[in-house]
């Protein structure tokens, strides 16, 4: 936990991505208690401007000692540049929240979702707190609820996630794609493996020596470091052609019986959680109307009928938010509660 201060030194690593901007903007929406912004990316960007509370701050090049001084560093450049820089922030005495794989898993970096496990924050051995995967945190922010009431045996979860979660180049391919193909152009695929546009890819990140991407495995390992290692889950990772939003189809197995409309309250009472579910008005969560939004969004609430207690739930969350730069700010706000 930090100091109380009136303001503190805060520093963005990767402030010109797609997740920096953001946690730039949740900073300065949120009202974050800042008495100085360091903006940090790669060389290509020094010098560049950025509006911040009515002022023009400059981009520098991300260095060991861009940290002096600093109480807070938010990463998000890759997961190599976190694990070259992050150790010389927390040595520098600044507290490090890395929205990268980098440091997810090692057993001296709490990972968490302030709504599912802050607890973990009392212990910050490394001075360094790893931000999860963004279709692990919209997950188990719906899945901590229904956990707590009727303890879950297994989930099986099936995602469908936007191009953002691969950053800027990958929302410019997107665009250029469809654009060509609109216009009966070639098409040019550089950031993912095949064509994105009109095309679902199940493939995210690189596969493992099991059959699965490293990002399926990132959903189970995840799960089980900040809910409960007792839960059995297993994932299908689904790229799709959408800007913004991660969506997920997940079945639930719980011990305890929970029928929808018990689901459904269960949910609607949960921190972070918005219920959105009325079929007779073809209400349900969509990514189009979640981007730019702060809540996870669950929806399509029905028992599965195929076994004794089993739920299927369909949510939906702004993973350039939630499921980053928004769950990076929220732990920096547990920080300095
Ligand atoms: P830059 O814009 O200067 O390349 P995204 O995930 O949207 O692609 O964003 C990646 C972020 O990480 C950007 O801010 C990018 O800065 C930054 N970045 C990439 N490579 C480096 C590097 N070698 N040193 C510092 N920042 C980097």
């Amino acid at each position: 936990m930090l100091k109380k201060k009136s303001g503190y030194v805060v520093a963005v690593a990767g402030a010109t991505g797609a997740v920096g901007q953001e946690m730039v903007s949740i900073l300065e929406e949120r009202d974050f208690p800042i008495s100085e912004l360091r903006l940090l990316a790669s060389e290509r960007s020094e010098g560049k401007k950025v509006g911040f509370r009515g002022r023009e701050l400059t981009v520098r090049t991300l260095a060991k000692d861009s940290f002096k001084g600093a109480d807070i560093a938010l990463f998000s450049a890759g997961a190599s540049r976190s694990i070259e820089f992050a150790p010389f922030a927390a040595a520098d005495g600044c507290i490090v929240i890395d929205n990268s794989s980098a440091w997810r898993m090692d057993p001296r970096v709490p990972l968490v979702v302030p709504e599912v496990n802050p607890h973990a924050l009392t212990d910050i051995p490394k001075g360094i707190i790893a931000n999860p995967n963004c279709s692990t945190i919209q997950m188990v922010v719906a899945l901590k609820p229904i956990h707590d009431a009727a303890k879950i045996k297994r989930v099986v979860v099936t995602t469908f996630q936007s191009v953002s979660g691969t950053g800027m180049k990958a929302m410019d391919e997107l665009m250029q794609q469809t654009r060509d193909l609109l216009n009966f152009h070639e098409i040019k695929t550089k950031v993912y493996p095949h064509q994105i546009a009109f095309n679902c890819l199940p493939h995210i990140d690189s596969f493992l020596e099991n059959g699965y991407t490293k990002e399926e495995m990132k959903m189970v390992h995840e799960t089980h470091k900040i809910l409960d290692p007792a839960i059995k889950l297993t994932a299908t990772t689904v790229r799709v052609p959408v800007f913004r939003c991660h969506s997920e189809a997940v079945n639930v197995e719980t011990t305890i019986k929970l029928t929808a409309n018990e689901a459904r309250a269960i949910l609607s009472a949960a921190p972070g959680v918005v219920v959105y579910d009325d079929p007779s008005k073809n209400l349900y969560p969509l990514p189009v109307e979640s981007a730019g939004t702060d809540a996870t969004y669950v929806g399509r609430v029905r028992e599965d009928e195929s076994i004794e207690n089993g739920l299927n739930i369909w949510v939906v969350s702004d993973n350039l938010r939630k499921g980053a730069a928004l769950n990076a700010v929220q732990i920096a706000e547990e920080l300095i509660k």
